[in-house]
Formats: structure tokens, C-alpha cells, sequence
């Protein structure tokens, strides 16, 4: 186990006892991450992405360290009838779902104007189309069997400010966003909560291959944007997903939670740029500023 506190496991055993979560994408990266958690805790799993063989890796580790059950289902999650084939097998095996996590995600950088119709279409379908798919899905199957549940959808903190050369990517996750917040409203009433997580930078190989390819963050060391000065460990994200799954989160509805160490607002704040002028030099502006004063 980790030296550092942020690292460690964070809630109390038996946590997600009881629960069945489904995470989308969970063979890999940080679906991953939060279903070994998930089991740690408690939980039985369902895994679903496209490549079988890598859900069925992950299932067999995840399960080596835990009593609990993980069902690897290969689902296309764009496919509407393979989402609800993915219902289907899931309440076969476990004859409920108590959370779903929309955490599949597509992307990779690029100049728009470099982007064919079909690229622009394969990043919007797996992040916003494949996460609507998946929640109306289970959302009318909860609905029906009036079965309390919660959603949590992993976006980005480019979902309201944007970016450029992901724009796909920002698109539909600021959709899935808008998505999270009308329909933790909406489905308040039937006992559905929605959440969401807008990680910063969390090195996983299937982010790190498409978004800092090559040398690319030797020219642009992506920490330096980050005011704590690292990227983000994969069991601090699972910690708080574990908690906005859980019931301890009940009265969290509707909330998107940033964990990215400021990343974000670094980039936001006007004048953030003024960390880059050293501290002797502070006396001679202050002078300078302060001769402002009463003209
Ligand atoms: C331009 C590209 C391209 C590129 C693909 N295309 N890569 N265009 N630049 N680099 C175009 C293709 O030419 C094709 O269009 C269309 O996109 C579909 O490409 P395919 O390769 O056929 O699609 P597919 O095999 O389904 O692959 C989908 C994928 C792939 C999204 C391109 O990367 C993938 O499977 N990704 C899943 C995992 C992933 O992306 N993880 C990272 C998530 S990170 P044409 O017109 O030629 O037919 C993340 C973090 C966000 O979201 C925030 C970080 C801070
Ligand atoms: P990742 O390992 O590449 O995870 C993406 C997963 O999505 C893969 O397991 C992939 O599996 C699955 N997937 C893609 N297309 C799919 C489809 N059509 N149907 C079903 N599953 C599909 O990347 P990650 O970094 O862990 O990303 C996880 C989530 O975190 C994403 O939502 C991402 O946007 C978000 N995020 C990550 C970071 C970061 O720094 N890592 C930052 C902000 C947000 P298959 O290929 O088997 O289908």
C-alpha cells in the first residue's frame, strides 16, 4: 500500500456491500481502477467494453484479491440492442443493478479542421450517444421495477470551459454534463440520482497514447499547468467515485465534482500568470502600483 494518504483507500470496509455496479469501460485505465475498488468494498461488478479478451483479463485480476463476482459482457455501448442485451445478461448473473458508471470514453487530439464527418461522429457516439444509450437503458428498467439507483458519469473539466483540438470530445461531454444535471431533476422522483466526476490529468495508457503521444509531453509537460504539481492517482479518483456510488452520498445529486488540483483554474484565472514573476521583484511593482494611488 501507498506511503501517501491521498493514494490509500479512503471508506470504511463493506462500504458497497451489497451492490451491484456496472462500469462501462471497465477493463482499462480508470474503469479499472474503480472496480477492483468497488469489489475491494464490497460490491459485485460488470465490465463492459468492445475487446472481450481485455474484460476478461481485468475480471479474472480483480477477482484474485476479492470474494466478490465480476461478469466481463462485450457490448459496443453506440449499439443500442447490444446496451440492452448488456441489461439483460447483467440481471441474469446478478438479478439487479444498483449504479451505473458511464466511464467509456473515445478521443484523441486533433485540428478539427483535419477531422472527416465519420471522425467527428466515432468520439460523439461512444461519449455521448453510448452514455444516453446506457442510461436510458437501465433508467427505464429502474423506472420500472421502481428500484432506487445512481449514475455517476466520468466527464472532463473541458465540459463547460471547452477545448480546442478535442473538440468531439468537448462536445459530448459537455452533453453528458447537461445530461447529468436535467435528469438529476428529472429522476429524482423515482429515486435516481446523477452525479458526475471531471477528472484533470490521471496517466492511463489509453488517454496518455491519444492525448501526449510520442514526445509530445517532453515539449509540453502537461504537469507544469497542474498548481499541486502532479497528475492525479488512480485510487484518489476511486475513492471519491466509491463514495458518489454509495449511500453515504444520498442528499449529492446532480453535482459535478472536479478533481483535476486546480488544473483547471490555473488556466482560468486572469492574472494566474503573475506566478511566473519572481518574488524580489514584487517591491519594485508594489512601488509602482502604489504610486497609482490619489492621481
Ligand atoms: C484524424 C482520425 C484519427 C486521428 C481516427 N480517425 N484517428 N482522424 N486523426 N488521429 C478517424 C478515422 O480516419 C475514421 O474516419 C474515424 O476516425 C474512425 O476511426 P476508426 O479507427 O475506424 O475507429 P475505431 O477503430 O472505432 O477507433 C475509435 C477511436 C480509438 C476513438 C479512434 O482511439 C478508440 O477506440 N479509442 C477508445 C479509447 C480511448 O480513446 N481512450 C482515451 C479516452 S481519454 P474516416 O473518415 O477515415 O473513416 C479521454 C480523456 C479526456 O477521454 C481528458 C484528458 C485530460
Ligand atoms: P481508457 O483506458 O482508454 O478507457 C476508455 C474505455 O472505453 C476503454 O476501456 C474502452 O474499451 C472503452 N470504450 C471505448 N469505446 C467503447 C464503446 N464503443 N463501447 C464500449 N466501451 C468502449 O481511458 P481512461 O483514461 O481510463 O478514461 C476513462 C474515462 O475517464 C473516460 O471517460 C475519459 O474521458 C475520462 N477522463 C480521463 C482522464 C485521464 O487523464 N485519464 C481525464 C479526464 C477524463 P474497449 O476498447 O474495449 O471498447
Amino acid at each position: 500500500m501507498s506511503d501517501k494518504v491521498f493514494a490509500q483507500p479512503m471508506l470504511k470496509e463493506d462500504s458497497l456491500k451489497g451492490k451491484v455496479i456496472l462500469i462501462t469501460g471497465g477493463g482499462t485505465g480508470l474503469g479499472k481502477a474503480m472496480g477492483k475498488y468497488f469489489t475491494q468494498l464490497g460490491a459485485d461488478l460488470i465490465i463492459a467494453s468492445r475487446k472481450l479478451d481485455v474484460l476478461e483479463k481485468t475480471a479474472v485480476e480483480i477477482e484474485k484479491g476479492t470474494s466478490r463476482k465480476v461478469l466481463p459482457v462485450q457490448c459496443d455501448i453506440t449499439n443500442y440492442d447490444q446496451v440492452e442485451n448488456l441489461l439483460k445478461l447483467s440481471l441474469e448473473k446478478f438479478g439487479k443493478v444498483d449504479s451505473l458508471v458511464n466511464n467509456a470514453a473515445g478521443n484523441f487530439i486533433s485540428p478539427t479542421e483535419r477531422l472527416s464527418h465519420r471522425a467527428f461522429d466515432i468520439i460523439v457516439n461512444i461519449v455521448l450517444k453510448g452514455t444516453y444509450y446506457s442510461t436510458l437503458t437501465f433508467g427505464k428498467h429502474w423506472i420500472k421495477e421502481k428500484q432506487p439507483a445512481s449514475v455517476l458519469n466520468i466527464v472532463t473539466t473541458y465540459a463547460w470551459t471547452g477545448s480546442a483540438y478535442v473538440v468531439p470530445s468537448a462536445v459530448a461531454k459537455a452533453g453528458v454534463l447537461a445530461l447529468t444535471r436535467s435528469l438529476a431533476v428529472e429522476w429524482a422522483k423515482y429515486g435516481i440520482r446523477f452525479n458526475a466526476i471531471a477528472p484533470g490529468l490521471f496517466p492511463t495508457k489509453g488517454a496518455w497514447e491519444r492525448l501526449l503521444p510520442g514526445n509530445i509531453s517532453e515539449k509540453f509537460n502537461p504537469v507544469i499547468k497542474i498548481p499541486v504539481g502532479r497528475t492525479g492517482e488512480h485510487q484518489e479518483l476511486a475513492n471519491l467515485a466509491a463514495y458518489l456510488v454509495s449511500d453515504f452520498s444520498s442528499f449529492i445529486n446532480g453535482e459535478v465534482v472536479t478533481i483535476d488540483g486546480g488544473e483547471w483554474l490555473k488556466g482560468a484565472g486572469q492574472f494566474n500568470m503573475l506566478e511566473l514573476v519572481p518574488t524580489e521583484m514584487w517591491d519594485e511593482i508594489e512601488k509602482a502600483v502604489r504610486n497609482v494611488k490619489g492621481r
